[in-house]
């Protein structure tokens, strides 16, 4: 009984009491439908095997380094249910993909032939997102594949849920400015959650 007590308290009551009251950072928006759909789609493929959604700290590890951002802080994750933070990353981190690839072109073209982009890619490719007709109708979105890509006479449409994957990827920037973890926990000490002035956080480094 001890024993799971103890353990209980430690994994279950202390996070949650840490971080119940965290409050999404002000350049944090809410996903769009559309957003949601698309992150249902990453769930269902499976990308979180792959890629993870949380950039470490500088003292942890080069991430800064390798372009993927600044580290998260607890609020980057408000509206996430259930996280996706991933624990592998054979693929690169996405957690800032949006404000690094921000092109819908590029992204439609690597999810249909990442081989077309990255030359011996391991990363699969997800042909049944698309669809090969030999003309576009209206309201078809046409991918602009590389040359030599596309099937010959033939046009590669991309279905909704690959449109939706693509929102929900181009969506994925936190590259608004926050306090770090530290710091928000002091002002959070003295204040009311809700009134975390984040906006003075412009003094802290924005990250590229
Ligand atoms: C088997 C592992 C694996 C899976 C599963 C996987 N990826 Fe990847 N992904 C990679 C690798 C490796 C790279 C780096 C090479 C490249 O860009 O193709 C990558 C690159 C990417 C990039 C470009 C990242 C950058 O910084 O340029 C995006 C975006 C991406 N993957 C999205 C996805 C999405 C969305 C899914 C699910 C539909 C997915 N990946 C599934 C391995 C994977």
């Amino acid at each position: 009984m001890v024993a799971l007590a103890v353990a209980t308290a430690a994994l279950v009551v202390l996070p949650y009491l840490q971080v119940r009251d965290i409050a999404p950072p002000e350049g944090l928006k809410p996903y769009s439908s559309a957003e949601l759909r698309g992150r249902q789609v990453y769930i269902s493929n499976g990308c979180v095997y792959c890629h993870s959604q949380q950039p470490r700290d500088r003292n942890l590890g080069p991430d800064a380094e390798r372009g993927w951002g600044r580290a998260s802080v607890p609020g980057d994750y408000f509206y996430d249910k259930p996280h996706l933070l991933g624990s592998m990353r054979t693929g690169p981190d996405l957690f800032n993909i949006g404000a690094r690839q921000p092109s819908k072109d590029w992204h439609l073209g690597h999810l249909y032939q990442p081989r077309a982009y990255i030359p011996g890619s391991i990363m699969p490719s997800y042909p049944y997102m698309f669809e090969v007709k030999d003309a576009a109708e209206p309201g078809d979105e046409v991918v602009k594949l590389p040359p030599g890509q596309t099937p010959p006479s033939k046009v590669v449409v991309a279905r909704p849920e690959a449109l939706d994957l693509v929102k929900y990827l181009q969506g994925m920037n936190h590259t608004y400015p926050v306090l770090p973890p530290t710091v928000q926990q002091a002002t959070a000490a003295t204040q009311p959650a809700t009134a975390i002035p984040l906006s003075s956080a412009s003094a802290a480094t924005p990250v590229p």
